[in-house]
Protein backbone atom coordinates (compact mmCIF):
# COMPACT_ATOMS: atom_id res chain seq x y z
CA UNK A 1 0.00 0.00 0.00
CA UNK A 2 1.24 3.88 -0.40
CA UNK A 3 1.76 6.27 2.13
CA UNK A 4 -1.52 7.96 1.22
CA UNK A 5 -3.43 4.79 2.15
CA UNK A 6 -1.48 4.54 5.27
CA UNK A 7 -2.64 7.93 6.25
CA UNK A 8 -6.16 8.11 5.47
CA UNK A 9 -6.65 4.34 7.69
CA UNK A 10 -4.74 6.17 10.46
CA UNK A 11 -7.35 8.95 10.43
CA UNK A 12 -10.39 6.10 9.90
CA UNK A 13 -8.77 4.48 13.14
CA UNK A 14 -8.20 7.56 14.68
CA UNK A 15 -11.61 8.97 13.98
CA UNK A 16 -13.83 5.58 14.96
CA UNK A 17 -11.48 4.53 18.12
CA UNK A 18 -9.32 7.06 19.35
CA UNK A 19 -11.18 9.66 21.49
CA UNK A 20 -9.01 12.65 21.12
CA UNK A 21 -11.12 15.31 23.37
CA UNK A 22 -10.06 19.12 22.60
CA UNK A 23 -7.19 19.08 25.01
CA UNK A 24 -5.38 16.30 22.83
CA UNK A 25 -6.30 18.15 20.18
CA UNK A 26 -4.47 21.12 21.24
CA UNK A 27 -1.68 19.40 22.81
CA UNK A 28 -0.89 17.45 19.30
CA UNK A 29 -1.66 20.26 17.41
CA UNK A 30 0.81 22.48 19.62
CA UNK A 31 3.98 20.49 18.65
CA UNK A 32 4.19 22.74 16.24
CA UNK A 33 5.23 25.33 18.48
CA UNK A 34 8.18 23.47 20.01
CA UNK A 35 11.78 22.83 18.91
CA UNK A 36 10.70 19.66 16.99
CA UNK A 37 7.51 20.15 14.70
CA UNK A 38 5.77 16.74 13.98
CA UNK A 39 7.84 14.41 16.74
CA UNK A 40 4.83 13.71 18.49
CA UNK A 41 3.06 10.01 18.54
CA UNK A 42 0.43 9.56 16.09
CA UNK A 43 -2.93 9.50 17.72
CA UNK A 44 -3.56 6.02 17.79
CA UNK A 45 0.02 5.48 19.39
CA UNK A 46 -1.11 7.40 21.76
CA UNK A 47 -3.94 5.59 22.77
CA UNK A 48 -1.59 2.46 22.36
CA UNK A 49 0.93 3.87 25.01
CA UNK A 50 -2.39 5.05 27.34
CA UNK A 51 -3.55 0.89 27.18
CA UNK A 52 -0.81 -0.34 27.44
CA UNK A 53 -0.24 1.62 30.82
CA UNK A 54 -3.80 0.61 31.67
CA UNK A 55 -3.05 -2.95 30.92
CA UNK A 56 0.37 -3.14 33.43
CA UNK A 57 -1.60 -1.29 35.72
CA UNK A 58 0.51 1.76 35.80
CA UNK A 59 0.35 3.84 38.54
CA UNK A 60 4.06 5.57 38.15
CA UNK A 61 5.32 6.14 34.41
CA UNK A 62 8.28 7.75 33.66
CA UNK A 63 8.95 9.80 30.19
CA UNK A 64 11.98 10.93 28.22
CA UNK A 65 10.99 13.29 25.94
CA UNK A 66 7.97 15.58 26.54
CA UNK A 67 8.20 18.16 23.96
CA UNK A 68 4.51 19.49 24.08
CA UNK A 69 3.19 16.95 26.62
CA UNK A 70 1.13 15.06 23.88
CA UNK A 71 2.14 11.39 24.92
CA UNK A 72 2.26 12.74 28.53
CA UNK A 73 -1.22 13.78 28.59
CA UNK A 74 -2.44 10.06 27.70
CA UNK A 75 0.21 8.49 30.21
CA UNK A 76 -1.14 10.76 32.59
CA UNK A 77 -4.73 10.18 32.30
CA UNK A 78 -3.85 6.66 32.19
CA UNK A 79 -2.19 6.47 35.87
CA UNK A 80 -5.56 8.07 36.75
CA UNK A 81 -6.00 9.80 40.06
CA UNK A 82 -3.52 9.40 42.50
CA UNK A 83 -0.69 8.39 39.44
CA UNK A 84 2.18 9.93 38.94
CA UNK A 85 3.91 11.00 35.75
CA UNK A 86 7.35 12.45 35.60
CA UNK A 87 8.73 13.43 32.23
CA UNK A 88 12.27 14.46 31.08
CA UNK A 89 12.61 17.72 28.57
CA UNK A 90 15.67 19.66 27.03
CA UNK A 91 14.02 22.84 26.61
CA UNK A 92 12.46 25.13 28.51
CA UNK A 93 10.19 26.52 25.77
CA UNK A 94 8.97 22.79 25.43
CA UNK A 95 8.07 22.66 28.95
CA UNK A 96 6.12 25.16 29.03
CA UNK A 97 3.91 24.31 26.13
CA UNK A 98 4.02 21.19 27.81
CA UNK A 99 2.37 22.46 31.34
CA UNK A 100 0.03 24.35 29.31
CA UNK A 101 -1.00 21.15 27.62
CA UNK A 102 -1.18 19.22 31.07
CA UNK A 103 -3.32 21.92 32.70
CA UNK A 104 -5.77 22.08 30.15
CA UNK A 105 -6.30 18.12 30.38
CA UNK A 106 -6.47 18.50 33.83
CA UNK A 107 -3.71 16.70 34.76
CA UNK A 108 -0.99 19.37 35.94
CA UNK A 109 -1.15 18.24 38.92
CA UNK A 110 0.17 14.51 39.21
CA UNK A 111 3.01 15.49 36.07
CA UNK A 112 6.15 16.67 37.00
CA UNK A 113 8.16 18.13 33.77
CA UNK A 114 12.30 18.10 34.34
CA UNK A 115 13.88 20.61 32.74
CA UNK A 116 17.46 19.27 31.78
CA UNK A 117 19.34 16.97 29.92
CA UNK A 118 17.68 13.80 30.46
CA UNK A 119 20.69 12.05 31.61
CA UNK A 120 21.55 13.92 34.42
CA UNK A 121 17.63 14.23 35.24
CA UNK A 122 17.55 10.50 35.47
CA UNK A 123 20.55 10.12 37.65
CA UNK A 124 19.47 12.48 40.16
CA UNK A 125 16.36 10.52 40.32
CA UNK A 126 18.43 7.32 40.77
CA UNK A 127 20.54 9.31 43.78
CA UNK A 128 17.35 10.03 45.38
CA UNK A 129 16.07 6.54 45.36
CA UNK A 130 13.02 7.09 44.00
CA UNK A 131 9.99 4.67 43.96
CA UNK A 132 10.59 2.29 40.64
CA UNK A 133 8.28 3.57 37.87
CA UNK A 134 5.86 0.53 36.13
CA UNK A 135 6.09 1.97 32.50
CA UNK A 136 9.23 4.19 30.95
CA UNK A 137 8.75 5.60 27.11
CA UNK A 138 11.96 6.54 26.12
CA UNK A 139 11.64 9.32 23.13
CA UNK A 140 14.40 11.75 22.96
CA UNK A 141 17.45 12.49 20.93
CA UNK A 142 18.06 8.85 20.11
CA UNK A 143 21.99 8.66 20.12
CA UNK A 144 21.35 8.50 23.80
CA UNK A 145 19.04 4.92 24.04
CA UNK A 146 21.48 3.10 25.44
CA UNK A 147 22.07 5.57 28.35
CA UNK A 148 18.36 6.03 29.01
CA UNK A 149 17.99 1.77 29.02
CA UNK A 150 20.52 1.88 31.45
CA UNK A 151 19.23 4.91 33.59
CA UNK A 152 16.01 3.09 33.33
CA UNK A 153 16.85 -0.73 34.76
CA UNK A 154 17.69 1.39 37.95
CA UNK A 155 14.37 3.07 38.15
CA UNK A 156 11.98 -0.13 37.68
CA UNK A 157 11.34 -3.46 38.55
CA UNK A 158 10.72 -6.60 37.70
CA UNK A 159 7.72 -6.46 35.17
CA UNK A 160 8.03 -2.94 34.30
CA UNK A 161 7.49 -2.02 30.88
CA UNK A 162 9.69 -0.33 28.61
CA UNK A 163 8.60 1.32 25.32
CA UNK A 164 11.22 3.06 23.27
CA UNK A 165 10.06 4.72 20.26
CA UNK A 166 11.15 5.46 16.85
CA UNK A 167 13.25 2.23 16.34
CA UNK A 168 12.47 1.94 12.15
CA UNK A 169 13.17 5.22 10.95
CA UNK A 170 12.20 4.56 7.37
CA UNK A 171 13.67 0.95 7.67
CA UNK A 172 17.34 2.55 8.36
CA UNK A 173 17.54 0.26 11.49
CA UNK A 174 18.20 -2.49 9.49
CA UNK A 175 21.49 -0.89 7.76
CA UNK A 176 24.06 -1.68 10.22
CA UNK A 177 26.86 0.52 8.02
CA UNK A 178 24.51 3.60 8.77
CA UNK A 179 26.28 6.21 10.01
CA UNK A 180 23.45 8.02 11.25
CA UNK A 181 23.96 8.57 15.00
CA UNK A 182 19.97 7.84 15.37
CA UNK A 183 20.29 4.36 13.63
CA UNK A 184 23.36 3.65 15.85
CA UNK A 185 22.02 4.67 19.08
CA UNK A 186 18.44 2.51 17.69
CA UNK A 187 20.92 -0.38 16.84
CA UNK A 188 22.93 0.20 19.97
CA UNK A 189 20.03 -0.11 22.80
CA UNK A 190 18.60 -3.61 20.68
CA UNK A 191 21.92 -4.87 21.05
CA UNK A 192 21.80 -4.11 24.69
CA UNK A 193 18.08 -5.46 25.03
CA UNK A 194 19.08 -8.37 23.44
CA UNK A 195 22.19 -9.04 25.70
CA UNK A 196 19.88 -8.51 29.11
CA UNK A 197 18.58 -11.74 30.58
CA UNK A 198 16.29 -9.86 32.37
CA UNK A 199 14.47 -8.12 29.80
CA UNK A 200 11.50 -9.94 27.23
CA UNK A 201 11.24 -7.88 24.21
CA UNK A 202 9.96 -7.50 20.85
CA UNK A 203 9.94 -4.56 17.83
CA UNK A 204 6.63 -3.81 15.98
CA UNK A 205 7.12 -1.62 12.68
CA UNK A 206 4.14 0.87 11.95
CA UNK A 207 3.04 2.76 9.48
CA UNK A 208 0.51 5.54 8.89
CA UNK A 209 0.32 9.14 9.81
CA UNK A 210 3.73 9.50 10.53
CA UNK A 211 5.55 6.88 7.73
CA UNK A 212 7.38 4.05 9.06
CA UNK A 213 8.90 3.89 12.02
CA UNK A 214 8.23 1.21 14.74
CA UNK A 215 8.26 0.78 18.95
CA UNK A 216 10.52 -1.67 21.07
CA UNK A 217 8.33 -3.08 23.92
CA UNK A 218 10.00 -4.73 26.39
CA UNK A 219 9.38 -6.04 30.01
CA UNK A 220 11.49 -6.50 33.11
CA UNK A 221 11.42 -10.28 34.12
C1 LIG B 1 12.23 12.16 15.70
C2 LIG B 1 12.07 11.92 17.04
C3 LIG B 1 10.88 11.46 17.52
O1 LIG B 1 10.72 11.18 18.82
C4 LIG B 1 9.82 11.21 16.66
O2 LIG B 1 8.69 10.68 17.19
C5 LIG B 1 9.95 11.47 15.33
C6 LIG B 1 11.16 11.94 14.84
C7 LIG B 1 13.55 12.62 15.20
O3 LIG B 1 14.50 12.63 15.97
O4 LIG B 1 13.65 12.92 14.02
MG1 LIG C 1 9.17 9.77 19.07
Amino acid sequence: ASAPAWRSVDRYFAAALVNEDAALVEARESGARTTMPNAEVAANQGALLGLLAQIGGARRVLEFGTLAGYSTVWFARAVGDGGRVVTFELEEQNAVVARENLDRAGVGDRVDVIVGSAAESAQALIDHGVEPFDLVFIDADKPSNPTYLAATLKLTRPGSVIVIDNVVRDGAVSDEKSEDPRVQGVRAVVDAIAANHDLDATALQTVGEKGWDGLIIARRR
